[in-house]
């Protein structure tokens, strides 16, 4: 994998297995975490004294480490649960050496122990690394999840983690109140979290590429009229009947 320099100076990889990197160049690594998943999940999230925040796919942890500074920075005082899949072990065993923002200086306890034990907790914080396809850990996630980082590679080099199917099954886990951010702007992801039970709103902020947030509920963005989109549109939601073997 290689290292690469984003807009803002931090550092992200590019994958070879995907052929994309982890993060998008243009917006920076630290700044697409901040912008486009923890200030819109914070800002929209239940306002409860305790947050389960589920975390696709935990790759160099960004997310994570990010929800951990904007916590501190802001001086919210909540307890947080973090679960995130991540099949590639040996990526998490690596990241103890990998070359973070200054900003997550404070979290390199953190760092260290997700690193070696996959597992990190103190009285406020607790997060878990699962190690597997997080098609599987998701099925098996028995509580109510406040804040998705829908955060896999795109739907063209990852797309079962797109699909109706998928998001079906992010519905049954999910809070009424839950938040789901995301940097995909395309249609048919668009299209499949509303099939799934979501309503589809767009956030437009300076200094990053416009995003989508889900939710059940109403939130003060732009919400998308998805039927009158379908109408207008030839995409179409992914099916895991495209992509799988025998399915
Ligand atoms: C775009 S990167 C995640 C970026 C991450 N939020 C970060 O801060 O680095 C996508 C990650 O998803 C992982 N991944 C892809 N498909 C997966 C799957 N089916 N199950 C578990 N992990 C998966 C990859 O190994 C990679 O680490």
């Amino acid at each position: 994998m290689k290292l690469v320099k984003t807009k803002d100076e931090t550092y992200t990889l590019y994958s070879e297995e995907f052929d994309e990197c982890y993060h998008n160049i243009k917006d920076g690594a630290l700044s697409e975490s901040l912008k486009k998943h923890i200030e819109p999940a914070f800002l929209y999230a239940a306002k409860k004294d305790e947050l389960t925040i589920l975390d696709v796919c935990f790759g160099l942890g960004y997310n994570t480490l990010t929800t951990l500074y904007y916590l501190k920075k802001n001086n919210i005082d909540k307890k947080i649960c973090i679960i995130s899949p991540e099949f590639d072990k040996n990526l998490i065993k690596n990241l103890k050496s990998f070359d973070y923002p200054k900003e997550f200086d404070p979290l390199k306890n953190v760092i260290n122990s997700l690193s070696k034990n996959f597992f990190y907790e103190d009285e406020k914080v607790k997060i878990e690394i699962k190690i597997g396809d997080a098609r599987e850990v998701i099925k098996k996630i028995d509580k109510k999840i406040d804040i998705l980082y829908q955060d896999p590679f795109s739907p063209k080099k990852n797309p079962l983690l797109w699909t109706v199917e998928y998001f079906k099954d992010i519905s049954r886990i999910m809070n009424d109140e839950g938040i789901i951010t995301t940097y995909s702007i395309a249609a048919s992801v668009r299209f499949a979290l509303y099939e799934s039970g979501f309503r589809v709103f767009e956030r437009e902020i300076e200094g990053v590429k416009k995003q989508t947030v889900a939710s059940r509920k109403e939130l003060p963005l732009k919400e998308i009229d998805i039927e009158a989109k379908k109408r207008r549109s030839s995409s179409k939601s992914l099916r895991d009947r495209d992509f799988m073997n025998n399915k």
